[in-house]
């Protein structure tokens, strides 16, 4: 897809076709798109969990997103996401400066980027969850600790068409000097 009607048309999705399935092969491909990335002296922090089995999926569904996301999710795969602390940012474990594990958040929020609008290419549509059980989705992937959650992405094949949220104008967030 021609690059800035990517960026343009990319949208959350809400509610996704049971119907159509998404195949280990699809997510990596969005994987292997989002290490092409930046990140913090080409650090690498991101980490993915891909829970592809109907029965993994239900066991997600059933203790590891939050009520109010919940029936957003028939129909996907899900993408766990976590960061692996102390190194984005850290030299010698010694932090780099006051944002610290911040650094591996930006890093994986950079690669979430990429993932997401990989996914847009390849007819596919995603919705990151912030709103998700942490401790159970670490149980149930076995997560390890040094691994910071942050969220849970639903890839699917979309059954709505939701509409551009409004965007502040560039001059309101940006200062030349
Ligand atoms: C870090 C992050 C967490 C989010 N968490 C949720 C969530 O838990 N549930 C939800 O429905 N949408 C969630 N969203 C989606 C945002 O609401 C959405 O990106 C925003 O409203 C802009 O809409 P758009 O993505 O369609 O452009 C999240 C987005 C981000 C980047």
């Amino acid at each position: 897809m021609e690059f800035n009607k990517l960026l343009i048309e990319r949208r959350s999705v809400r509610k996704f076709d049971a119907s159509k399935t998404v195949t280990e092969d699809q997510i990596r491909e969005m994987i292997d798109a989002a290490r092409f990335a930046p990140s913090w002296k080409n650090d690498q922090p991101a980490r993915y969990y891909a829970v592809c089995s109907p029965e993994k999926l239900a066991e997600i569904a059933e203790g590891g997103i939050t009520p109010n996301n919940i029936h957003k999710i028939p129909g996907t795969v899900m993408l766990v996401q976590t960061f692996v602390k102390g190194t984005s940012g850290f030299n010698n474990g010694v932090a780099d400066n006051r944002c610290g594990d911040l650094w591996g958040a930006y890093d994986l929020g950079l690669s979430t980027a990429y993932l997401i609008l990989k996914a847009k290419d390849l007819g596919l549509d995603t919705l990151i969850m912030g709103m998700r059980n942490g401790d159970f989705l670490r149980e149930a992937l076995q997560i390890p600790e040094n691994e910071e959650l942050m969220a849970v992405i639903a890839v699917g094949y979309k059954d709505e068409e939701p509409a551009l949220r409004p965007r502040k104008p560039a001059d309101e967030i940006v200062k030349f000097f």
